[in-house]
């Protein structure tokens, strides 16, 4: 069994209304910036704004045939980057699309000048959502320590848009040593749940967590989207509950 992509890459899959992924390529872990043959994957989300403006999530690998398919949907006009870890491709979207403003999560700009991304962030996300997004898109900062990052919710399809705050890997599409961490730390499939670096900070943060998880709850998502492994394909109610607990 070897590392396995989610068949089709760089085609956009809807997944409701406005609302679609776009898998991508493998990418590869670095340390110290040395490229690891530790191939995994990752996935875009892509809002389609009320005003037709594109919202890219975690953007990858830029590709024209991918930007081509997105540019008949809508303006690609926000490159989003959810937390300091998914910010690598936002360089190469940005000088596809100037006009596009680049979002930046906490500490990225700092980790993406220490690895020397060329890129430049334009605004920050901040706790509430921006005037170009409000009307569509809600969103919270999850606090995760070093981990934190910024979790987002569309409003018309009722999606939760996560990152890494959730990873649910197919054990039988990922390469050693991915499916023995998976496993030790119970992130797989179909049972994934909190991304394990995330446990601590917010056990340490219970009070600030749970504030972060009872609107999330509010928002009352049908779907959840994650970054990294197989997306919740049904009742997605019983996997908030399951994952964030009851709500308060
Ligand atoms: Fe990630």
């Amino acid at each position: 069994m070897s590392a396995s992509l989610y068949e089709p890459v760089n085609v956009y899959k809807p997944q409701g209304p406005d609302i679609g992924v776009v898998d991508g390529p493998f990418e590869y872990l670095t340390v110290a910036g040395i490229k690891l043959p530790l191939p995994f994957t990752t996935r875009m989300t892509v809002v389609r704004l009320s005003n037709g403006d594109l919202f890219l999530h975690s953007p990858i690998k830029f590709a024209s045939t991918v930007a081509e398919e997105l540019r008949n949907l809508g303006r690609i006009r926000h490159l989003v980057s959810p937390n300091q870890f998914h910010y690598a491709h936002i360089g190469e979207w940005s000088k596809a699309f100037p006009a596009a403003t680049t979002w930046a999560s906490p500490r990225v700009r700092q980790r993406a000048r220490a690895r020397h991304a060329d890129l430049t962030f334009a605004r920050d996300l901040e706790a509430d959502p921006p005037e170009e997004w409000r009307r569509d898109i809600d969103q919270t900062l999850f606090p995760g320590g070093y981990f934190k990052e910024f979790i987002f919710f569309h409003q018309t399809s009722k999606t939760l848009i996560l990152t890494d705050t959730i990873i649910n890997l197919e054990l039988d599409m990922v390469d050693e040593p991915w499916r023995t961490v998976t496993k030790l730390t119970r992130m797989a499939y179909p049972h994934g749940r909190t991304f394990f670096g995330m446990r601590l900070p917010i056990f340490l943060h219970r009070r600030k967590a749970q504030a972060v998880i009872n609107k999330l709850q509010s928002w009352q998502p049908r779907r959840v989207i994650i970054s990294h492994g197989r997306c919740f394909d049904a009742n997605e109610d019983e996997i908030v509950r399951r994952i964030f607990g009851k709500p308060a």
